[in-house]
C-alpha cells in the first residue's frame, strides 16, 4: 500500500518521513487527527524488518491514540513516531538531540515522549532541543503506577456494572502479567481483600506475588481457564481470541493491556454473547495518557491528576449504558463514544482570530 492509501484508509492528516545525515536518525511521524487539539503519542524505537512494517505500525498506533485521547476526554489528537534502528547501537546524545530538533520543527503540532526502547534519559536529551516533549521524570514521571490506579478504578466500575456492587473483597481475580502495571494493580486488589490467581513468564515476579499477596500461581496457558470472577489481562495484546475466549470461566474481563481482542468485532461479540462484560482497553488503561496530559496545565499536581484518573469509573459506566442501549459490544461502544466526542468538537468554531494583534 502507498503512503496516501494509508492516509485515506485510516484518515490521517499528515505523515512525515525524516532523516538526519550526521547521526543516522531516521523515522516516521504520523499525525492522525488534530480536530480536538495537537497530536500526542510516544516515540517507539524498533528494528523493523522493512519500511512498510514501520509505516503500518505508526499508522495504526497514531490512530489508536486519537481514540484514546477522545475517550479520555483529553483535548489532544492522535500521533506517534517510530524510529527505525537497532536500540542496541543507534542511541546517543546526538541522535536524540537531532530527534528533539526535528520535533521542535513541527512547532507544537505533535507532542511526544517515551514508548518502547525510549526511556527518560533519552527524553532528557530530546527536551534540550524541544518544547514539545512530555512525560518527563521530573514532571509527571513514570506513568505505570497511575495507569494501574486508573485500571483499578476501571475494574471496580466494571464490577459495579456486572454485580451492582463495586467491592472487590473476596472477588477472585486472575491476573495475566505482573509487570510495571499488573503488579501494582495486584497491590490495589490485595489491599481491598481480593483473592488473586497470577501468572507471568518471569518466574521471580510470580514468586514475589505469591509471597506478597498469598496469590495462587498458575501456568501461562492455564490462566484462561481458571475459575474466577474477573480475568485481568495485563501483559501482551491479542490474548483474547477464538481459542481463548471459550476457555474463560469469568464474568468480567478488565485489565490494563492494550489491544486485548485479536478482532474487535468478532471477539467483542463472542464475549458479549457469553455474558462476559469486557472493559474496553483504551478506556480502562487511559490513565497514563491522562497523567501526561496534566503537564499541559502546570504546575503538575499528582493529587489533582489522580482525581482526573478516577473519572475512568464514570466514563466506563456511560460506555456500558451506551452498549446496552444500542445492543453492541463494549469495545464498539467505546469507539462510538470517542467518535461522538470528536464529531461534537468538530462543529465548534472559534469566534476570534487566534494570535491576532488587536487593532
Ligand atoms: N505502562 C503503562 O503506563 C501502560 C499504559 C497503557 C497501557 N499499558 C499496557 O499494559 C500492558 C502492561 O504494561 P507494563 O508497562 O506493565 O509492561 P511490562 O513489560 O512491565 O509488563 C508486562 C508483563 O507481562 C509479562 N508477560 C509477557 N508475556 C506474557 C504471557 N504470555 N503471559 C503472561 N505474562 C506475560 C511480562 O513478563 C511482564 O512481566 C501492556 O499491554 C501495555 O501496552 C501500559
Amino acid at each position: 500500500m502507498g503512503v496516501f492509501d494509508y492516509m485515506e484508509k485510516y484518515g490521517h492528516e499528515q505523515i512525515i518521513f525524516f532523516h538526519d545525515k550526521s547521526t543516522g536518525l531516521k523515522g516516521i511521524t504520523a499525525i492522525h487527527d488534530t480536530t480536538v487539539g495537537p497530536a500526542i503519542g510516544g516515540t517507539r524505537l524498533w528494528n523493523y524488518e522493512n519500511e512498510e512494517d514501520a509505516l503500518f505500525d505508526v499508522v495504526r498506533l497514531s490512530r489508536g491514540m486519537t481514540y484514546k485521547c477522545a475517550a479520555a476526554e483529553c483535548n489532544c489528537g492522535g500521533g506517534k513516531s517510530v524510529l527505525l534502528g537497532d536500540p542496541k547501537t543507534v542511541k546517543s546524545e546526538a541522535y536524540f538531540r537531532a530527534y528533539g530538533r526535528y520535533i521542535q520543527s513541527l512547532n507544537g503540532r505533535f507532542y511526544t515522549g517515551e514508548d518502547m526502547n525510549i526511556n527518560e534519559h533519552d527524553c532528557d536529551y530530546m527536551v534540550m532541543e524541544s518544547d514539545y516533549i512530555n512525560g518527563l521524570a521530573n514532571v509527571s514521571g513514570n506513568p505505570s503506577p497511575v495507569t494501574a490506579y486508573g485500571a483499578y478504578w476501571g475494574v471496580k466500575a466494571t464490577a459495579f456494572e456486572k454485580w451492582g456492587n463495586n467491592s472487590l473483597k473476596d472477588r477472585v481475580i486472575a491476573v495475566q502479567g505482573l509487570g510495571a502495571v499488573g503488579y501494582t494493580m495486584c497491590e490495589h486488589f490485595h489491599k481491598e481483600g481480593a483473592k488473586l490467581i497470577v501468572t507471568d513468564i518471569v518466574k521471580e515476579r510470580v514468586q514475589k506475588a505469591v509471597k506478597a499477596f498469598g496469590a495462587k500461581a498458575v501456568g501461562i496457558n492455564e490462566i484462561y481457564s481458571v475459575e474466577c470472577d474477573i480475568f485481568a489481562p495485563c501483559s501482551i495484546g491479542a490474548v483474547l481470541n477464538d481459542d481463548t475466549i471459550p476457555q474463560l470461566k469469568c464474568e468480567v474481563v478488565a485489565g490494563c493491556a492494550n489491544n486485548v481482542l485479536l478482532d474487535e468485532n468478532k471477539n467483542g461479540d463472542m464475549l458479549m454473547n457469553r455474558g462476559i462484560l469486557y472493559a474496553p482497553d483504551f478506556v480502562i488503561n487511559g490513565a497514563g495518557l491522562i497523567n501526561v496530559y496534566q503537564e499541559f496545565f502546570p504546575p503538575y499536581n499528582r493529587e489533582a491528576t489522580l482525581r482526573e484518573v478516577e473519572k475512568i469509573y464514570d466514563r466506563l459506566l456511560r460506555i456500558y449504558a451506551y452498549a446496552k442501549e444500542h445492543k453492541i459490544n463494549t469495545q464498539l461502544a467505546a469507539n462510538k463514544f470517542a467518535e461522538e466526542r470528536m464529531a461534537l468538537l468538530k462543529d465548534i468554531h472559534a469566534n476570534y482570530i487566534p494570535n491576532a494583534k488587536s487593532l
